[in-house]
């Protein structure tokens, strides 16, 4: 049997209820985890709320998660990657839960350095940061502008581009400024007259931007001159409003095995950071979404299991 935390109707956190049900088993290319630290990322809440009923319906009662990292407990056939026993995190679905089933490829061997919650709570980070900066064509030498730069993807995206060669300036609030310049940005304060800040610092110009926190494309075409290379995270209808690009999770496209490389290749360099805004006991993953639901604070939350 497995615990998962589940919901049966679309609404708020308390609609999470923990429940137990059959562990998932592994078919052809996949593997079964013992979950030990799961992600909660915003899409989750907006997932649970609803908002995204329209274009990612759920079957419901529904078991959230969409990255975990944990110990191989079973493998199904044909898999050859991983053995029962090894320590992996990942993308893994309905990772809210102490079983969870993924495809082998999904998954990287969990490097030592880095703890479970950390590990657990990576995945959707790092592959959005991947695709994002692939989107974008960052180049080594420009500058990009990271729209909401202190947060999950943020952070990781900032130190993605850092490692390849590029000045970034991130914008946060104020408390989280020093934070950046340790990811190896230039921080600079959000809300109103951000644009101007931004010129100040980057008086030789932006080569690219991307909003994770959403409301800055119009601005940002204004500042680039033209959206080809302004990228969103947050919301396809304002990118195609501002003439700029939207990217969201696709199977077609995916980038976990490059996004898995780049972290271990930066933990090995001991230059990763990825620091944990709360670390909640699976059966409090309504505390969690509600924390996420605040929209503001410096790295991921984790549920452990
Ligand atoms: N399309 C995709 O593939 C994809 C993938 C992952 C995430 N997302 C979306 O991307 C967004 C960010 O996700 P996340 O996990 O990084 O969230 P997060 O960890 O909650 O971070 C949010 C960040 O936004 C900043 N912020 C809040 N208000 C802001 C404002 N007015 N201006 C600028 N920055 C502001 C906060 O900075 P302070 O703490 O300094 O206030 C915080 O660090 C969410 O909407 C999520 O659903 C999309």
């Amino acid at each position: 049997m497995s615990v998962a935390i589940s919901f049966t109707a679309y609404g708020d956190a308390d609609q999470l209820t923990t429940v137990e049900a059959e562990a998932p088993q592994p078919g052809p290319g996949e593997v079964q985890l013992r979950v030990r630290a799961a992600g909660v990322n915003p899409v989750d809440w907006k997932l649970r709320a609803g908002y995204l009923a329209a274009v990612m319906p759920l079957e419901l009662p529904h078991v959230l998660g969409l990255e975990a990292a944990g110990t191989v407990t079973a493998v199904g056939a044909g898999v050859t990657r991983w053995s029962v026993g090894d320590e992996v995190f990942g993308r893994v679905p309905a990772a809210y839960a102490e079983y969870a089933v993924t495809a082998e490829n999904a998954l990287a061997a969990k490097p030592a350095e880095l703890s479970w919650e950390q590990a657990g709570a990576l995945h959707m980070a790092a592959e959005t940061s991947t695709r994002a900066l692939a989107a974008l064509g960052l180049a080594k030498g420009e500058t990009l502008l990271v729209h909401g730069a202190a947060g999950g993807v943020g952070a990781v995206a900032v130190q993605f581009a850092v490692a390849a060669g590029a000045r970034v300036i991130g914008t946060a609030s104020p408390a989280n400024h020093d934070y950046l310049r340790e990811l190896g940005a230039e921080p600079v304060e959000y809300g109103d007259e951000v644009f101007d800040r931004v010129r100040a610092v980057a008086s030789e110009g932006v080569d690219a931007v991307l909003d994770t926190a959403g409301g800055y494309l119009a601005g940002s075409v204004a500042l680039l001159g033209g959206g080809a290379r302004v990228l969103s995270i947050v919301n396809p209808q304002e990118a195609e409003e501002a003439g700029a690009s939207f990217t969201g999770s696709d199977p077609e496209a995916d980038h976990t095995p490059a996004a898995l490389a780049k972290v271990l290749e930066l933990t090995a360099a001991g230059t990763f950071r990825l620091p944990l805004r709360a670390v909640l006991p699976l059966a409090e993953a309504a505390r969690a979404h509600r924390l996420s639901e605040q929209g503001h604070g410096r790295g991921r939350i984790v549920l452990t299991v």
